[in-house]
């Protein structure tokens, strides 16, 4: 079994504030894993390279790795740099679902992924966490909420929606989004058959947060 809890889930489903969260209450590392996926498109876009035809010779040429940033968490590094709110404009979360679909990224991005659950447990948030990358997790949840409460969510966000997106605006791109997640043929967006789905429509952070240590504690005590 895989030291990891998976926290897998759609773009926009609060996942990334509840793994950090968790992460900081069990004091254990928090893990990212659409930011690599990010890098991927960023550092493409910044290269002037087309984001669909992405090959090995040009992964090959990246430097990704996760380092402790100032608040002692672990961030990516891009080519030795954090790089930044340049990771969440809406420009690169499309891209990075689109360079997502291509298996010589996902094989690619396979490796840094699978070195991060040890000795030590470990909160790693993404889309195939616990259907591909630890099938074995120790703990598995897919967390989501209605599509028009991930819009409001997002729009919420500094920087994650385009200046002056309206909602329905980032309706539509978060269901584009979801739509090329889910329905690309390699590590498609899916619960994993063994997760358990917390839907956090109407749930504040803090409520979602309890609703999953309160099923880990209890999966510890059924064993
Ligand atoms: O979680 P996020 O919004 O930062 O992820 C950005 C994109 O990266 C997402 O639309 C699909 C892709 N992704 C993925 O395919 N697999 C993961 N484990 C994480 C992200």
């Amino acid at each position: 079994m895989s030291n990891c809890i998976a926290i897998d889930g759609p773009a926009a489903s609060g996942k990334s504030t509840i793994a950090k969260r968790i992460a900081e209450k069990l004091n254990i590392a928090y893990i990212n894993t659409g930011s690599l996926y990010r890098a991927v498109a960023l550092a493409a876009l910044r290269a002037g390279r087309d984001l669909a035809s992405i090959d090995r010779g040009f992964l090959d040429t990246l430097q990704l790795e996760y380092a402790k940033d100032a608040a002692g968490g672990y961030e990516l590094k891009l080519n030795g740099a954090f790089p930044g709110p340049a990771l969440r404009t809406p420009e690169v979360a499309a891209g990075a679902s689109l360079v997502a679909t291509r298996p010589i990224v996902r094989d690619y991005l396979l490796d840094v992924q699978r070195g991060f659950a040890g000795e030590r447990m470990v909160v790693m948030e993404g889309r195939d966490i616990g259907t591909v990358i630890f099938p074995d997790a120790a703990f598995k949840f897919f967390v989501t909420a209605t599509p028009e409460e991930r819009a409001r969510r997002r729009l919420a966000q500094d920087g994650e929606a385009a200046d002056g997106a309206t909602l329905a605006e980032v309706a539509r791109e978060i269901a584009a989004r979801d739509k090329q997640d889910s329905e690309r043929s390699v590590a498609p967006l899916k619960p994993a058959a063994d997760a358990a789905v917390i839907d956090t429509t109407g749930l504040s952070i803090d409520e979602a947060v309890d609703t999953i240590i309160g099923r880990m504690t209890r999966q510890q005590e059924e064993k």
